[in-house]
């Protein structure tokens, strides 16, 4: 069969990933200047999923700002999965073409209360393998990029993964999950409640799954696992552990599923199936089957 352009130009090995990852970059920084200005602005919220799933008109605003120059810039991509789109009901499908996966504001109910822990997070897959991903903390102007095979940074300055491997030793990082019923909330306290018990320092929620995964990228907590985020709370963050060389894995031990909405992640594989061991599953089906 003959390949579409689009894949052509990864078959010619001549896909500009690296003009991709500038784009990237660029856009993420402008999304942050509109993400600071709306802060301290009065928000239009509205609720998605559950009453803890949020959205603005904001998180509309830059969605549509990345998709439409991302479109302008490179005509021949046509796969996007991006949040707020996905919540209007576009399919999350990840082919072998070159995809972006785009959350525009990660930390949204953050961001609704003005708590400063809010980002932007731009991944890029070609070949269903995750080529590079850009994360900008909107707040304190830190750019977080991983590019496959090419290291993870924070503005410019490598980033390397704690090399901990006792869960008693260990600061873990997760959230909380849109899903407020009874029966999900009794799992989530009662996962954390294990990794008490089995004696970590501590468990910390800063309401950004993306933010939290890049404190793992540079060391600053020593785990972190998620059940109810998305593909794209995950994909930019991934490459960006991967590179700063941790783990990033499936809640059952296995490989990471990208679409699976659960995750498990950490400095060292030990430290990873440690966790991974302790926790009990909360089912929020996948992303591609929504
Ligand atoms: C959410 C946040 C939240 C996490 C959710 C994410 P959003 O992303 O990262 O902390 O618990 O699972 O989906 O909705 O703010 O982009």
């Amino acid at each position: 069969m003959k390949p579409s352009s689009e894949e052509e130009e990864v078959v010619q090995g001549v896909g500009p990933w690296d003009e991709c990852f500038e784009v990237a970059v660029q856009l993420a920084l402008r999304a942050g200047q509109i993400i600071r200005k709306a802060l301290t602005e009065e928000k239009h919220v509205s609720t998605k999923t559950s009453a803890a799933d949020l959205v603005t008109e904001t998180d509309h605003r830059v969605e549509d700002l990345i998709v439409s120059e991302l479109r302008k810039r490179f005509p021949s991509h046509s796969r996007f999965i991006a949040e707020e789109a996905t919540a209007s009901g576009a399919k999350c499908v990840l082919t072998h073409s070159p995809t972006w996966i785009i959350d525009p504001i990660d930390g949204t109910c953050n961001f609704v209360h003005r708590f400063p822990t809010v980002a932007v997070s731009i991944g890029f897959a070609v070949h269903q393998e995750l080529e590079f991903g850009v994360i900008h903390h909107c707040t304190e102007e830190r750019l977080y990029t991983g590019r496959r095979g090419q290291g993870a940074f924070c503005n410019g300055q490598r980033l390397q993964v704690s090399r901990e491997t006792d869960l008693a030793k260990a600061l873990v990082l997760t959230e909380i999950g849109p899903k407020r019923d009874p029966d999900t909330l009794k799992v989530f306290l009662s996962n954390m409640e294990r990794l008490l018990h089995a004696k970590a320092h501590g468990v910390r929620v800063i309401g950004s799954s993306t933010l939290a995964l890049c404190y793992l990228a540079s060391g600053a907590a020593d785990a972190y696992y998620q059940f109810g985020l998305h593909c794209w709370d995950l994909a930019a963050a991934t490459v960006i552990i991967r590179e700063a060389g941790g783990i990033v894995m499936d809640t059952s031990g296995g490989p990471l599923d990208l679409m699976s909405c659960r995750v498990v992640a950490a400095g060292t594989r030990e430290m990873a199936v440690l966790i991974a061991q302790a926790l009990q599953t909360i089912n929020y089906g996948r992303d591609d089957e929504k």
